[in-house]
This record gives structure tokens, sequence and C-alpha cells, in this order.
């Protein structure tokens, strides 16, 4: 059976989100240098992006640009940043044409102003959209997050507005960037990493991991839909047991 048909529609999950890890050792695997992976990725990246509309996914989140990756060297975070302003020039109106909306989570302030502009009146302009949300994760780490969220807080009740004692899960997300989508249920990275790297601390608390040998340019949709039928063969138990799990259905 085709891949496609072997997804259960019903037991989709509503946000997925993506660690797009190894543009790098694509591109030196062919004697390239790194920015072609980068441009490579981003043809992995339109059709994700559509596959994920199509199937009916609600929230796609993707890791484009941690607060780490500031450290790499100059001409490859400028090239990123190119590559960035480049694919909204295109697709934006593709985003348009596909009702999806796009949303950004990061220290958006840390971008140089030509790609702040341009990726403010990308959000603007599909802000009406109600299909697919495509969230960016750009200069965005989760330990930054969690700490701005703390902050502010803080301020809540050194301002007398919060006691301590009233904090709760609901009150803390209220300050993540992600308020107001919910956690992803699955969770993928490409090119063999076993690790987080600061992304999602918070929200991936229950998500089901999938970790692929996949290079992200050669993450295409067939990859994406095998991540999607291994999710969904997975009993999410959220630490009740497992007979608790299957009384439910
Ligand atoms: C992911 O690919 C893209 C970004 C981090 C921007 P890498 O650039 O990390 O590729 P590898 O891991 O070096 O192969
Ligand atoms: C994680 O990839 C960040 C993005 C994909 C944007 P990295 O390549 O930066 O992560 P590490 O350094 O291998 O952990
Ligand atoms: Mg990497």
């Amino acid at each position: 059976m085709p891949l496609r048909e072997q997804i259960n529609i019903e037991k989709l999950p509503s946000h997925v989100a993506i660690i797009m890890d190894g543009n790098g050792r694509w591109a030196r695997q062919r004697g390239l240098d790194r920015v072609f992976g980068h441009q490579q990725g981003v043809v992995a990246l339109r059709e994700i992006i559509e596959t994920a509309a199509e199937i009916g996914i609600k929230y796609l989140t993707l890791y484009a640009f941690s607060t780490e990756n500031w450290g790499r060297p100059d001409e490859e975070v400028n090239a990123l940043m190119s590559i960035m302003i480049q694919s909204l020039n295109k697709e934006t109106d593709t985003l348009l044409k596909n009702n999806i909306r796009l949303n950004t989570i990061g220290d958006v302030e840390r971008l140089a102003e030509d790609v702040r502009a341009r990726l403010f009146e990308t959000l603007r302009v599909t802000s009406g959209c109600t299909g697919l949300t495509l969230v960016v994760a750009l200069s965005y780490s989760s330990r930054w997050e969690i700490l701005e969220a703390a902050r502010k807080l803080a301020k809540e009740v050194s301002n007398g507005t919060l006691s301590p004692e009233n904090i709760n899960d609901e009150k803390f997300e209220k300050y993540l960037t992600t308020y107001g989508i919910p956690d992803p249920e699955l969770m993928i990275r490409t090119s063999g990493e076993l690790r987080i790297s600061n992304f999602l601390l918070w929200q991936l608390a229950y998500a089901e991991l999938y970790f692929t040998e996949i290079l992200w340019p050669d993450f295409g949709r067939d990859e994406f839909y095998k991540a999607i039928i291994d999710y969904q063969k997975r009993e999410r138990r959220f630490g009740k047991t497992s007979e608790q799990i299957l009384d439910k259905c």
C-alpha cells in the first residue's frame, strides 16, 4: 500500500515540529560549500510544507535558525539570512494561495533590519489565512524563551499583580512564544543527531520523538509520511498505564 494511504487521517498529529538538520553535511558529501546545502534545504522545506497542508496538519513548527547558530562564521550566517529573504520574496504568494499563515518564534530583535522587515510583511499579509499555521523558529532557543517568561512573571510578582503561589502551567505558558498553539505531538529530527538542541524544551514534554539518518535536503514527502505512520503506531500514555489508555477506547 502506498505510504500516503497508510496514514490514518483521523489520528493525525495536529502539531508537528521539525529540527531540519544536515544541510552542511549534505553539501560536504558532494564536495560543495555548506551554503548549497542550505539552498537545497529550502527545496525540501517547500515539499514538507506543501505535504503538511495537503494532509491537514494544523501547525508545523520548523527550527530554521537557533540562538546558538549566531556563533557560526559570518559568511554562513549572512548566506542563511539572504536565503531567508529570497525564500520569503519568492514564496509569500504561494503561502497566500494555500491559505497558510506564517508565524514566527524567537528573538527577532536580533535579526537585521531587512530580514525583519521582509518577515513582518509576510506575517502581516498571511495573518488572515486559516489553513496550516507555519511557525518558523528564528533566532530561537528554548532557554532564551523560558528565561524571558521567568522575567515577565518576576515583574508581575514584583509589581504585586501575581503571587508566586499562583504560578502554574497556564500562567507560565502565557509568556511562552508559542502561547495559543497546542504542544507538538510529534517532533522529527533529521541527520542522525539524537538531541533536542535547545528546541521547545517545555512544549516537547510529551511529544513523540522521531529521529532519522536522512539529511534534511533529502527529507521528502515519503519520509514525512513514514514519520507520521511511526507516530500513529505509538501508545501515548502520559504517565498512565496501558490498561487505562485502552479502557478509554
Ligand atoms: C541545519 O543544517 C540548518 C541550520 C542549522 C541552519 P546544518 O547547517 O546544521 O547542517 P550540518 O548539521 O552541519 O550537516
Ligand atoms: C539545530 O541544528 C538548529 C537548527 C536546525 C536550526 P544544529 O546543527 O545547530 O544543532 P547542533 O549544533 O548539532 O546541536
Ligand atoms: Mg547541524
